[in-house]
């Protein structure tokens, strides 16, 4: 199966610079998911700390006709999208379905992995081998521009997880404007959230006892050392995650253990950090029911319907480009 690419317009190199002279220093979380970053997030989606696959997962298993239902997904050809694919665990529930029942769609799984992506591939053709997959491996931005013009067919767009999570409110505003300026009427997305609910549940999740969202946090140095002959001592930053539930932001940093120094060869520069001095690497975002709805409109959308788990800690939300 051919992967379409295109060149990532945001390179490693370029985010180093940029985020490392910011006070205080930050790297966009994208970089976390190289091959070694995509194993380790899928052993995150195994802890039961990490909630929200399961429930995402609960959702689609015990609600996908009802949600195929208000999609239409039977009543004409259509592009199914879904933007951070990653291994398509969840999505496969809803693949399956769609193709049992007859549907005629495509699946464009987007991702920024190229490495999670030929392994989705790959899984899709031994697994459903009448599925018609286009997997691309672009960023979002450019999967909006290639994705919304494709045929003439109606997109549904899938956006999962906590993908959504991962841009402040603001972020997501202007993210959705943009796609909906770009969309067709009539076009769908379907967006997982992840829902506020009592803050330990969530400061579990992202700092989990077995030291797996560590390891992934850390990988972003490991990263750099492989890719970018950086010199990290791995033994000398720590992973820190906390939640602030008036926000409703997750934010997770590497903390420099002390005062130290970083060369890159690729760049041939130095970068200094202070004892105790933050790397900002990911925001994951919370919201409610109420917040959803006022997001989607805000943005220029009609709240479809919304899909929740038994415990109501997590969310699909159903939206339609006016
Ligand atoms: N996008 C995931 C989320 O927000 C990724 C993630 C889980 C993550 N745990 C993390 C990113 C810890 C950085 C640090 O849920």
């Amino acid at each position: 199966m051919q992967i379409k690419t295109q060149e990532i317009r945001t390179n490693l190199g370029e985010a180093v610079r940029l985020g490392f002279s910011k006070n205080p220093k930050s790297i966009s979380s994208m970089f976390l998911y190289d091959a070694e970053g995509d194993r380790l997030f899928q052993e995150i989606m195994k802890m039961p700390e990490y909630y929200l696959t399961r429930c995402e997962e609960e959702i689609f298993h015990m609600q996908k006709e009802q949600i195929l239902k208000e999609m239409q997904v039977f009543e004409e050809p259509f592009n199914l999208m879904e933007f951070g694919a990653g291994d398509g665990s969840k999505t496969k529930i809803l693949l399956h379905y769609l193709l049992e029942n007859g549907a005629d769609f495509t699946y464009y799984p987007v991702d920024i992995s190229k490495h999670i992506l030929s392994e989705l591939a790959y899984s899709l053709q031994q697994e459903m081998p009448a599925l018609k997959v286009h997997p691309m491996n672009f960023d979002y931005f450019d999967a909006i521009r290639e994705t919304t013009h494709l045929n003439n067919r109606r997109n549904i767009t899938l956006f999962l997880g906590s993908n959504m999570g991962n841009f402040t409110r603001e972020q997501a505003v202007d993210f959705y404007k943009n796609f909906a300026r770009e969309s067709k009427t009539g076009n769908l997305l379907f967006v997982g959230i992840d829902r506020r609910k009592n803050p330990h549940i969530i400061s579990q999740a992202y700092d989990d006892p077995h030291g797996i969202t560590a390891a992934f946090n850390l990988n972003l140095l490991r990263r750099m050392n492989r890719e970018m002959g950086a010199d990290f001592d791995m033994e000398a930053f720590r992973h820190y995650s906390f939640y602030e539930p008036v926000s409703g932001e997750v934010r997770s940093y590497l903390i420099s253990l002390k005062d130290q120094q970083v060369y890159f060869e690729t760049l041939e520069e130095q970068f200094f950090f202070k004892k105790d001095e933050l790397i900002h690497t990911e925001i994951s975002k919370k919201y409610s029911p109420e917040e959803i709805d006022r997001l989607a409109e805000e943005a220029g959308y009609k709240v479809l319907c919304h899909f929740t788990d038994e415990r109501q800690y997590f969310l699909d939300s159903l939206w339609e480009v006016p």
